[in-house]
């Protein structure tokens, strides 16, 4: 009966589809804006016992959690891994499942397995559920250098897949998701499909992903509170930070503290999540991690015609604890398009406030956001709606080089660019006295 109701669901779906089909004309000759790109469902090819939709996430200082679905409820939920190829594996873990029922649709098992510790800058091998294929994955390094590639609204269409085909393309250390993951939209048979279009890539190499808006998934009356698919799918370490919420939590890799927050729950000044970043922030040691990076999903610093203001309220509630934490860059999506501002602090460039970068044209269905405001604000830098994904790789404790690239381009061309250097490089950021003193430059 489950599966008659998915399956009635998936036909009507690409009943859908096919009614209303995105045209895509060839960009290749001269360079334009690209259209939407046509929406890419990744069918269950394995059988109903063996791992689907895998991928993995850093957990703690030397753990990784591997999640995995099956439609075989009686699968077991243990990974088996170890440094050798070929299914000798030196250890084994057990852990935890769920399932969820959304409206007529109910989830496969959802299984969620930490294993370690684990090695730093090292290639493990694994099995989940003690059948299947053998998938691999290598550790992040100890120690700078890092590499982060950030990619924010991916969604599963073809511009996805160009996306995380121009990704794969380089080594890297940990994805970086800014929200808005599967664009299943309360279609859940979508969440699945986006598992399994990810999976090449999340089971090889952690993700770290926060919620946009397209995780919500609220129904009047059978759903009210939302998140329901994405807290039982992707399931962040925010236990392991002091956080009581799924919705934002941080992690420490390679000497950089990263921060997740919620830009779809509470953030005003009275919110837990306010409370917990006021208390993560002050946990944070910069001789360990001299860089902090944040990820929200709103940006609050944005040109483009698309969601302007919709980060504002939450800009108000928490600039200023960014500020004053001398973060140093801070990453959102949301608007389909790339955008780099200088540093900036409450309207104005500032040498002591975080780069903002928005980084929303990972190839969602929606298409780009393509108009910007007029003039151009002094604070942006660079603004762009292409489809794309970003680099972060920190070199050291004092600098790390920031490059977006185009899908349309070659994946060795970079189209924009820029080294930056951590604000414990600048003295002058960390006067107490001056602390309020800082010059702004008044734009
Ligand atoms: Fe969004």
């Amino acid at each position: 009966m489950i599966r008659n109701n998915n399956s009635l669901l998936l036909q009507l779906f690409s009943f859908l589809l096919l009614l209303f089909p995105q045209i895509i004309k060839s960009q290749e000759k001269s360079f334009s804006r690209q259209p939407s790109g046509q929406f890419i469902f990744t069918p269950h090819e394995r059988s109903d016992s063996e791992p689907q939709q895998v991928h993995i996430s850093l957990v703690g200082k030397d753990h990784m959690r591997v999640s995995w679905v099956t439609e075989d409820k009686h699968a077991r939920s243990v990974v088996e891994y170890g440094t050798k190829q070929g299914g000798e594996y030196e250890a084994k873990s057990k852990g935890e499942h769920t399932s969820y029922n959304y409206f007529m649709y109910q989830s496969g098992k959802i299984h969620h397995v930490v294993i370690g510790p684990l090695k730093p800058n090292t290639n493990y091998f694994y099995r989940c559920g003690g059948l299947g294929p053998e998938f691999s994955f290598k550790t992040p390094p100890l120690n700078f250098p890092i590499e982060f590639a950030v990619v924010g609204d991916l969604g599963q269409t073809e511009w996805t897949a160009s996306t995380l085909k121009h990704v794969n393309s380089k080594d890297y250390d940990v994805f970086l998701l800014p929200g808005d993951l599967s664009y299943a939209d309360t279609q859940q048979p979508l969440w699945d499909s986006f598992g399994r279009l990810v999976e090449p890539y999340a089971s090889q190499r952690p993700w770290m992903v926060t919620q946009g808006n397209h995780e919500v998934e609220i129904l009047p009356i059978t759903e009210p509170t939302g998140f329901k698919a994405y807290n039982s799918r992707w399931p962040n370490p925010h236990k392991e930070s002091g956080s009581n919420s799924n919705l934002y939590y941080s992690f420490e890799v390679s000497g950089t503290h990263i921060i997740m927050l919620g830009s779809y729950t509470d953030f005003d000044d009275q919110s837990e999540q306010y409370t917990w970043l006021v208390d993560d922030l002050g946990k944070v040691d910069r001789k360990r991690t001299p860089w902090v990076v944040v990820l929200l999903h709103a940006p609050w610093y944005n040109t483009n015609e698309a969601h302007q203001g919709e980060g504002e309220s939450m800009r108000k509630s928490m600039e200023d604890l960014l500020y004053e934490a001398r973060v140093d860059l801070v990453f959102a999506g949301h608007v389909h398009a790339y955008e780099r501002f200088t540093r900036v602090y409450d309207n104005n460039a500032d040498p002591c406030g975080p780069m903002y970068v928005t980084i929303g044209d990972g190839g969602n269905r929606e298409g780009l956001a393509l108009s910007y405001k007029k003039p151009v604000s002094p604070l942006s830098l660079y603004r762009e709606a292409s489809f794309g994904h970003g680099r972060l790789r920190i070199v050291n404790e004092t600098h790390a080089h920031w490059s977006w690239h185009r899908n349309n381009d070659s994946d060795a061309f970079v189209a924009d660019d820029v080294w930056i250097q951590s604000l414990i490089s600048f003295k002058e950021c960390w006067n107490t006295q001056q602390h309020h003193l800082v010059a702004h430059q008044e734009l």
